[in-house]
């Protein structure tokens, strides 16, 4: 029986994918680094960490980095795509989210998000979701990231059930892999859903009230 929830947030909840892809492009466009939509798609889900060292090896001249300065490139990053986050307010919610995990929780369901990103508090209090959801776990709260479950397990043990008790739901092939390493059913949306990853596969976000029964 499912009792809870738990969704990833950047192209699930709402949609990030452009500002993520404007800052990293903005570094890569600096490092001489070529990067396109092709590269992106291979960063969703991913640490900020993990997608610089994605970045990096596009690089044609072979240049290498040291730790710090990879950490100054991914703070830099970070800094170009919350000056981009600034634009995002409540119209980012789409209705059809926002109906649905109201109705979620008008039939008692847990709800969490289960994010890879650290600024997962910053945009949920953008988009009017502030102190919403039942748990919060995101990369703030982590060692690992997806496709390690880690990010699902911690939110299951925060809203205190078991992870056959959930489903995820999830737009990248890193998070599917992670929610199933969780030993948690996953009803996928976006370029996730595309591949055929997931249990199941939702052309509208509102066709998980009809999954979360079955
Ligand atoms: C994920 C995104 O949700 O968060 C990734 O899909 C991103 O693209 C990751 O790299 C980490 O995000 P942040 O906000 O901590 O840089
Ligand atoms: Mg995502």
């Amino acid at each position: 029986m499912i009792r809870a929830v738990i969704f990833d947030l950047d192209g699930v909840i709402c949609s990030t994918d452009q500002y993520h892809y404007q800052a990293w492009r903005r570094i890569a466009d600096e490092l001489e680094i070529p990067f396109d939509e092709r590269v992106n798609d291979q960063l969703r889900g991913v640490s900020r960490m993990e997608s610089l060292e994605i970045i990096l090896k596009q690089s044609k001249s072979g240049k290498l980095f040291t730790s710090a300065q990879k950490e100054a490139l991914a703070k830099c990053k970070n800094e170009y795509y919350r000056e981009l986050l600034n634009q995002m307010s409540p119209a980012d919610l789409s209705n059809e989210v926002k109906e649905t995990l109201l109705e979620l929780r008008a039939r008692n369901y847990r709800i969490a998000i289960g994010s890879s990103s650290k600024n997962a508090g910053l945009i949920l209090e953008k988009i009017g979701l502030d102190g919403f959801f039942d748990a919060v776990t995101d990369g703030t709260c982590i060692i690992r990231s997806k496709p390690d479950p880690e990010v699902f397990l911690k939110a299951a043990e925060a809203l205190g059930v078991n992870p056959e008790e959930c489903i995820v739901v999830e737009d990248a092939e890193a998070g599917t892999q992670a929610a199933r390493a969780a030993g948690m059913r996953c009803a996928a949306v976006g370029a996730a859903a595309e591949l055929g990853e997931g249990n199941w596969q939702m052309e509208k976000f509102s066709e998980l009230l009809g999954i979360v029964e079955e």
